[in-house]
């Protein structure tokens, strides 16, 4: 079993401030670099960071791509629940990057299977990411990749356990109005990433991530196949550190 590095902050705004690091590290190697996205609630410190630093003139969008790990079947991009919205309102507008160096799934596609052969070959086109952001779901789901029988491999259409469905509700009006489907990167789309960036905060999160981190390695918790991946970094709040153990 391969050992994350994790850094632990005291609070979300000092995640955020760790993780825009890493990001401005690898934009400075690489201007073109290919990142990987994620939405929710705990990567929001790290956007805010992102965009102030790409105000104030330190960080330069111009060459890099990014490429979405998911997005909720059936929302156009405009709903303002969909994950391309929320990629506009916390990064995309604030920044100056060509909308063609960003792809995510359109989530009203009714020809999902040439979609996300699209998307693969688009990652590979582009030479792979370099850094996969990942959150992290209370059952351990990375993307929207759920608990299941067997770890998916390529993009993929997924049924949202209710789990998931009752954790996002917090963003609509009911579980009625949430989303049962989604388009999302499989795990092995997620694993030939070069690095990972897994982002944890609160308490409620530290029984998943302890689960993910040092439990075994299972598809009923997806997140724990990152134990294989040879280059994760963790950045996590005490809170969500509180469970892991040595
Ligand atoms: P959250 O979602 O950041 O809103 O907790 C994480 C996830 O579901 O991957």
């Amino acid at each position: 079993m391969l050992r994350p590095r994790i850094m632990i902050t005291s609070f979300p705004e000092q995640m955020g401030r760790a993780a825009a690091d890493i990001l401005q590290d690898l934009i400075s190697r690489k201007p073109s670099c290919v990142i990987g996205l994620a939405t929710g609630s705990t990567p929001i410190p790290l956007y805010r960071e992102l965009v102030r630093r790409a105000l104030n003139g330190e960080l330069c969008f111009g060459q890099v791509r990014t490429v979405n790990l998911d997005e909720y079947k059936g929302l156009s991009a405009a709903h303002p629940q969909s994950f391309a919205h929320f990629m506009d309102v916390n990064l995309f507008r604030h920044i100056t990057m060509p909308p063609e160096n960003h792809i995510i799934f359109d989530g009203l596609s009714d020809e999902p299977d040439a979609m996300f052969c699209a998307y693969e070959q688009q990652i590979e086109e582009w030479g792979g990411i370099d850094l996969q952001i990942l959150g992290i779901g209370h059952d351990g789901h990375i993307g929207f990749n759920e608990p299941g029988s067997c770890f998916e491999k390529h993009c993929h259409e997924v049924c949202l356990t209710e789990n998931t469905r009752l954790a996002n509700q917090r963003f609509f009006n009911g579980l009625a109005e949430v989303p049962k489907a989604a388009f999302t990167m499989g795990i092995g789309t997620i694993m030939a990433a070069r690095a990972i960036l897994l982002l944890a905060t609160g308490e409620d999160k530290a029984e998943i991530l302890a689960k993910a981190l040092s439990g075994p390695i299972t598809p009923i918790v997806p997140a724990s196949i990152l134990q294989l991946h040879p280059n994760v970094t963790v950045v996590c709040d005490i809170a969500a550190y509180s469970k892991m153990k040595g």
